[in-house]
């Protein structure tokens, strides 16, 4: 929605130093990446679990592996180049920050459950594009509970 756009690595045409994946999706940072990483490339992932960097890959690529400092391993690989990969691959923000505020995530399941509502409501009217969501689903809004 910020105007990024949205591509596979093998895709890109420029860039290699910085990676951060949040898609969802299993190794995303595959072994293919790994082998093309330039020297000093740092990754993390804020998406599903550890999965989305093939940590295994890199692993067996490398030729030696240590932490310089919390939450952030280098590795050695083939040719002198180095790998930082942050949070272990985890969700790196709640690997190495405070995670989410009660008060975001309210707002977010508050978000979604509203688009729901509005789908189930209107989903055939509903044009094939970015909508934005109707406002004031506020609790007087709601039909009677039975
Ligand atoms: N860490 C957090 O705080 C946090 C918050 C929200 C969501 N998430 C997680 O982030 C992930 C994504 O959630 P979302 O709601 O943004 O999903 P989404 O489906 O809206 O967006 C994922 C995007 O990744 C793209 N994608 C999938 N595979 C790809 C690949 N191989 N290469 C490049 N792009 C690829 C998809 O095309 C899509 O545009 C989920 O695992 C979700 O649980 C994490």
């Amino acid at each position: 929605m910020d105007g990024f756009q949205v591509m596979p690595l093998a895709e890109r045409r420029r860039g290699g130093h910085r990676d951060h994946t949040v898609t969802g999706n299993l190794n995303v940072i595959d072994s293919q990446h790994v082998k093309a990483f330039k020297d000093g490339a740092i990754i993390c992932n804020s998406g599903h679990f550890n999965d989305e960097i093939n940590i295994p890959s890199i692993e067996e690529q490398s030729l030696g592996k240590r932490r310089v400092r919390d939450f952030v391993d280098e590795y050695q690989m083939p040719g002198g180049r180095r790998i930082y990969l942050l949070g272990e691959g985890r969700l790196i923000n709640l690997a190495a920050a405070e995670g989410h505020p009660a008060a975001v995530m309210d707002m977010s399941f508050a978000n979604q459950r509203s688009g729901l509502s509005n789908i189930v409501k209107q989903g055939k009217a509903l044009k094939n594009e970015v909508l934005q969501r109707p406002r004031g689903h506020r609790p007087r809004d709601r039909a009677p509970e039975a």
